[in-house]
């Protein structure tokens, strides 16, 4: 596929505008702004202006300046670019792969148009470009878009758009994605969480999916230092349902059990019923 094959899908991220193809580049046919393409599968499209949300809290803030770090940074190429995702540390290596069996299990297996909106290192969703007819891998993040534009050229991949953008102003038509990955991303706090999942919805068509997650506030509560934002279930359906979402399959995800991937084992079982789930991970359906 070539940028051309893609070019349907996108939207200005300022005006919503049409956009157009501008020699190598992208252009959008309203207000004129040209987004540059690098290797012909991966395109720039930032909005012109930052999204401004409220800061309750020193969390709330901590991620607003780490926001406006990514936002802020030139998309110059460099060699070793270090997204989101790419160093496991050792004891994460099993509960990484709990966590991806469980967010597999919730996956269609033949996706027309799939998008990973906030894709890191695309350690969740680089596999599913193979399932897909159309496939777009996004982040803010100046390292991903450059990480992710090299393992594609490199496993020849030929149905993946790299975009780096920004998920609150996300450069989409609407009602366009059949399915959508949203990992490891709703823990910035109410405000933001809520302003993702709406970004979720518009471009999601009607009776399409998405499969998100969200860190349980109990579990955190026992024995984690709160960096990013948990939730109680009750909240997450809340903030899920007030999108206007329809809510499929809500997953208890236990890092504890890592080393038995199916939860089988009957020690397993009997300890799930009074420890708390680290994440639960939800598909979701417009
Ligand atoms: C915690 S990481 C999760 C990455 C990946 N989903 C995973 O599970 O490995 C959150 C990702 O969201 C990206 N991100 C943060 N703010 C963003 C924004 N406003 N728009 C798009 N991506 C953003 C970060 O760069 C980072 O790669």
């Amino acid at each position: 596929m070539k940028i051309n094959d893609f070019v349907d899908f996108l939207c200005c991220p300022d005006c919503k505008g049409t956009i157009g193809i501008d020699g190598e580049n992208l252009i959008c046919m309203n207000c004129k702004r040209t987004f540059r393409v690098y290797y012909g599968i991966c395109v720039d499209m930032l909005p012109s202006k930052k999204f401004r949300r409220s800061a309750k809290t020193e969390l709330e803030r901590k991620s607003i300046t780490v926001y406006n770090k990514l936002f802020d940074e030139p998309f110059t190429w460099k060699d070793n670019p270090s997204p989101w995702g790419l160093v496991v540390p050792k004891n994460y290596i099993n509960k990484l792969q709990k966590h991806k069996h469980m967010v597999y299990s919730l996956i269609p297996n033949r996706i027309n148009r799939f998008i990973d909106i906030s894709a890191g290192s695309g350690r969740f969703s680089i596999e599913l470009a193979n399932r897909s007819e159309v496939c777009f891998l996004c982040d803010i993040s100046v390292d991903s878009a450059i990480y992710l534009t090299g393992l594609v050229l490199k496993e020849k991949i030929e149905n993946v758009l790299v975009v780096r953008c920004d998920y609150t102003s996300l450069p989409f038509k609407s009602d366009v994605f059949d399915f959508c990955l949203c990992n490891d991303t709703l823990i910035y706090g109410p405000d933001h969480e809520k302003n993702v999942l709406l970004s979720i919805y518009e471009i999601s068509k009607k009776g399409g999916s998405c499969v998100l997650d969200f860190s349980n506030k109990y579990h955190r509560g026992f024995w984690h230092k709160p960096y990013t934002y948990g939730y109680s279930k009750r909240q997450m359906i809340d903030m899920l349902l007030n999108t206007g979402f329809k809510i499929d399959v809500c997953l208890p995800l236990y890092y504890e059990f890592a080393h038995d991937i199916e939860e089988k084992k009957f020690i397993t079982k009997l300890i799930n019923l009074v420890v708390p789930p680290t994440r639960y991970v939800f598909r979701v359906v417009k």
